[in-house]
């Protein structure tokens, strides 16, 4: 799976990239990121991205006649041109749902923001499928690039080892509950004991325990999860 990340500073990424999950799969050859600075596309000499938007106000707006073409000439770099994602506090909730949606892509080609917004223009001509990841306003759409990123590797197949499967994740179409109650050594911390049925071999127990303990917590804490039939 191949993500574009388009931003003005690709260099927030770099952390992210190198390490963990991501940087396995990038070596592996499952997935692939590549970052293209908007900035490259600027067309005057002070190689401006950005101006003051017309009518008055507040913040920079980020020119279409650099974000347009930046997307165009991207998509345009393999056979492929992918699902366009605008990260935005206007788009629609991103959820486990959606990642499971943008998994099924070979290309996803991601737009990011900053300052005040994008020239309306840029909506009108890309038509993207437009994203938030939750009803607060960042400061740029590369935090919620890596957002989208990180939970859409966990879907493509062999990222994960076998015993960190994510068909089972929360919140994914196969498992609407929260995930149960864990623990490691040591047994006993500060007064606190391990649940005895964790301990205690029986397979079947420890199912129906862990199951039991999901369905306490979800209603506890997210019964807006359980739907009328669970
Ligand atoms: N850019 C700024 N705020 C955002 C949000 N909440 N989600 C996605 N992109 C954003």
């Amino acid at each position: 799976m191949r993500f574009d990340v388009l931003t003005l500073f690709p260099e927030i990424f770099d952390g992210y990239l190198g390490s963990s999950v991501l940087k396995l799969a990038v070596q592996r050859g499952l997935v692939e990121v590549h970052r293209h600075n908007l900035r490259d596309w600027a067309v005057d000499r002070h190689r401006s991205v950005d101006d003051r938007p017309f009518g008055g106000g507040p913040g920079m707006v980020l020119r279409a006649d650099v974000v347009v073409p930046c997307v165009e000439t991207v998509r345009r770099q393999t056979g492929d041109a992918g699902r366009l994602v605008l990260l935005t506090p206007q788009g629609r909730r991103f959820d486990q749902r959606i990642a499971e949606e943008l998994a099924s892509h070979e290309r996803i080609v991601l737009l990011c923001g900053r300052y005040e917004g994008f020239d309306e223009r840029i909506r009108e001509i890309l038509e993207p499928d437009e994203i938030s990841i939750g009803d607060f306003v960042l400061n740029g759409g590369e935090t919620a690039a890596m957002v989208i990123i990180d939970t859409v590797i966990r879907l493509v197949p062999d990222v994960l080892g076998d015993d960190q499967s994510s068909r089972e994740d929360s919140f994914s179409t196969e498992n609407r509950w929260l995930e149960c109650a864990q623990y490691t050594r040591p047994r006993t911390f500060r007064g606190l004991e391990v649940p005895p049925v964790l301990l205690g071999g029986n397979h079947e127990e420890i199912a129906r325990w862990r199951q039991q303990d999901s369905r306490t917590r979800t209603e506890q804490r997210r019964a807006d999860l359980l739907g009328p039939d669970n």
